[in-house]
């Protein structure tokens, strides 16, 4: 079967196989958007062509950047200047081609209109607006702070330092990517490390960045030069099969080049505090990137308490986690993750209605949840068109007693296009309709 509006994941007792999930998300948009304003051609090898990524891709096809597909997920950019585009550019269901593109375009003076789908319409934008505003950018968004963005031409920007008051990539990558056309230097802080896939990539295209313990910080006004970047395994897809093998009975898979940036790594952590059988081998670079092959084998799970110093470095995982919370013995309580709120759904109350209909305890708090271990049962489970909502109950069939069904699970293409075909090579038992 194909990703459909609804999916049925039924009970399977051994998952087996080596498998490869798609590039990774966080890595193909910023390729796309780096190489859109560098000189000189860029070569782009393992990008992920979901809605998300296509979504950056077409902003900046509109916007006069010369993009070219040769191949599956190889792609060709010839950089240049880019200009306003007289049409709002519908960013659909991506939050990060949202506030990225939005840092870029002030950064280079491009005017434009930013909108998206239902979910992205209803996403906090003031976190960017506030200090793009700062770095002089002349931007605004609806009145209750959420898309659409307008980003009108102002003088050239200048830099400013700026403390997230909650670790966001989105953001620090939003100020870092608006630094390239700022006069002076710009600085972001934030309070625990995000994902720092801008960082390492910027210096790729000749842009130098410095850290400066937990800042990073962008000399405006580098001459960026074309780079080749290759993707890893988005580790966040590879999340799913990394718990559901770890819930299985009998379970022994291996994903190989998968991204292990120690900033995306939380999962992984995060399972083994909780005794999972994890093994990370073969350790080696992509580009500025680190990726491995992961080996996990079925482990009998506990709860653990994950708190705030977990939630950035985990922060897309957070919901498969909940699966594994729901299979393991004991309690397990997320906490500090209010962000969570703030995503494609509200996760924690998408998670906390799915488990519950599944047959399993859950508490929820302002800034989090508590999954009480037990017996997931089949249930009729809503994904809120949420991707990753819907990804995660479809490995709940590794450890279910009966049918999971889950509504509304065509997004599921936003990050991870060939989902169902590649749990189906792990043994996943997977039906459902468009
Ligand atoms: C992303 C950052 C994260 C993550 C999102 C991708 C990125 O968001 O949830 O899926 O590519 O920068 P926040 O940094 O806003 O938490």
């Amino acid at each position: 079967m194909s990703d459909g509006a609804f999916i049925c994941s039924s009970p399977v007792r051994s998952l087996r196989g080596v498998l490869r999930v798609p590039g990774d998300k966080s890595v193909s948009h910023r390729a796309l958007m780096l190489a859109a304003v560098a000189r000189g051609d860029s070569e782009i090898v393992n990008f992920l062509e979901s809605a998300d990524c296509l979504a950056t891709l077409r902003a900046l096809r509109a916007m006069g950047a010369d993009i070219r597909r040769i191949g599956e997920g190889h792609i060709i950019v010839r950089g240049g200047a880019l200009r306003a585009c007289a049409k709002p550019l519908d960013l659909g269901n991506s939050g990060t081609a949202m506030r990225l593109l939005a840092g870029l375009m002030a950064g280079q003076g491009v005017a434009g209109e930013l909108t998206g789908d239902e979910s992205l319409s209803r996403r906090p934008m003031r976190r960017i607006v506030e200090p793009l505003r700062a770095m002089g950018a002349d931007i605004s968004a609806a009145p209750g702070g959420t898309p659409p963005l307008s980003i009108r031409a102002a003088a050239p920007l200048r830099g400013i330092r700026h403390l997230l008051p909650v670790a966001s990539a989105q953001v620090k990558s939003c100020l870092l990517l608006a630094a390239l056309g700022a006069g002076g230097a710009t600085g972001v802080a934030e309070p625990s490390p995000s994902r720092d896939h801008t960082e390492r990539m910027l210096p790729l295209f000749n842009c130098p960045v410095s850290r400066d313990g937990g800042a990073v910080s962008v000399e405006g006004g580098a001459a960026l030069r074309g780079a080749r970047i290759e993707a890893p395994g988005d580790i966040s897809s590879a999340a799913f099969f990394i718990v559901a093998a770890s819930i299985a009975a009998d379970a022994d898979i291996t994903l190989t080049g998968v991204g292990v940036n120690p900033t995306r790594t939380g999962v992984i952590e995060i399972l083994r505090e909780m005794g999972a059988d994890i093994r990370v081998s073969g350790e080696h670079k992509l580009g500025g990137e680190p990726a491995a092959d992961v080996r996990v084998r079925s482990a009998r799970l506990r709860g653990v308490e994950v708190g705030p110093q977990w939630v950035a470095r985990a922060i897309d995982e957070l919901p498969v986690l909940c699966i594994a919370a729901a299979c393991a013995d004991g309690a397990t309580r997320v906490r500090g993750a209010a962000e969570l709120r703030a995503k494609e759904s509200d996760r924690i109350d998408a998670m906390a209605r799915g488990l519950r209909a599944c047959g399993i305890a859950v508490e929820t708090f302002d800034d989090g949840l508590a999954v009480q271990g037990g017996q997931l049962r089949g249930g009729e489970v809503d994904s809120c068109g949420d991707h990753r909502i819907a990804m995660a109950f479809a490995v709940a069939g590794a450890a279910a007693a009966g049918d999971v069904r889950i509504a509304d699970c065509a997004n599921i293409a936003t990050s991870f296009p060939g989902f169902v075909k590649v749990a189906a090579q792990a043994g996943l038992n997977l039906g459902g309709a468009r």
